[in-house]
């Protein structure tokens, strides 16, 4: 087996409450392979965005170790995470968190803008990438003119501005009905055969994500792979 891009090793994350120590995720093993798609499902507050968190240095376990390909970030500084995310992560969220004030088209654009791109190059860029999901019809639309479905598509899109290795995506279609759903994740399985994108994405969807490579479950914080 080659060298996993994105591995933890008995990672655990535990919270205090009050007293009490509340344990959401117990020694978890999880590798993640150049290219591969992944989902997460779990019922409600089962820990899948903290695990998503962990995985993504946006936030420390409790316990564990973290590794990119042979490197371990498990005490990386703010800094360096911070850099490791910009230069290899795309992430995608529930809800779109795009700038509402902004278009489509300056919404992709401006990561690359404060990366220090030309604005033209940037708008180029982003303009490509929101015709590649289908929105090339809509690039001077802000986002309250736009779908559901639509939205998350620029967020997918601005994802990707930076050609990320990995794309973490914490319920991207939580908010969609079933069409549009099913085609953010046509859209994500596209991307991914062109790109060779590897993606985790957490749902609490089963029917969702048995289209995908391979589907892990977390369960009172322990995650195993996908009963058949
Ligand atoms: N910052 C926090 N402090 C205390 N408890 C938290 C915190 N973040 C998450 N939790 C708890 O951890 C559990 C898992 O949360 P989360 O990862 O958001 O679940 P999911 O994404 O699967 O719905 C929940 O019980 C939640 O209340
Ligand atoms: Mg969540």
């Amino acid at each position: 087996m080659t060298d996993a891009l994105l591995r933890c090793s008995k990672l655990s994350k535990s919270y205090q409450d009050g007293n009490n120590e509340v344990t959401v995720l117990k020694d978890i093993d999880f590798n993640l392979q150049a290219g591969e798609m992944v989902a997460v499902v779990g019922t409600s507050g089962s820990g899948k965005s903290t695990l998503l968190h962990l995985l993504g240095g946006l936030d420390k376990a409790s316990g564990g170790q973290l590794f990119y390909k042979t490197d371990e970030m498990t005490h990386w500084k703010a800094d360096k995470l911070a850099q490791w995310r910009n230069q290899n992560l795309g992430f995608v969220y529930q809800f779109h968190h795009l700038l509402p004030e902004f278009s489509a088209l300056e919404n992709v654009a401006m990561p690359q803008m404060i990366a220090g791109k030309s604005p033209a190059e940037a708008k180029r860029q982003a303009k490509q990438l929101l015709a590649r999901v289908g929105l090339e019809h809509r690039l001077s639309h802000r986002p309250a003119q736009l779908s559901g479905g639509e939205r998350q598509r620029v967020a997918i899109a601005r994802a990707f501005v930076n050609k990320p290795q990995i794309v973490l995506a914490d319920e991207p279609t939580g908010n969609l009905d079933g069409e549009a759903a099913e085609s953010i994740y046509q859209l994500m399985l596209e991307l991914n055969k062109e790109t060779n994108t590897a993606f985790i994405v957490v749902t609490h969807d089963l029917h969702l994500a048995e289209q995908l490579q391979r589907v892990e479950v977390l369960k009172n914080g322990v995650l195993h792979k996908e009963e058949d």
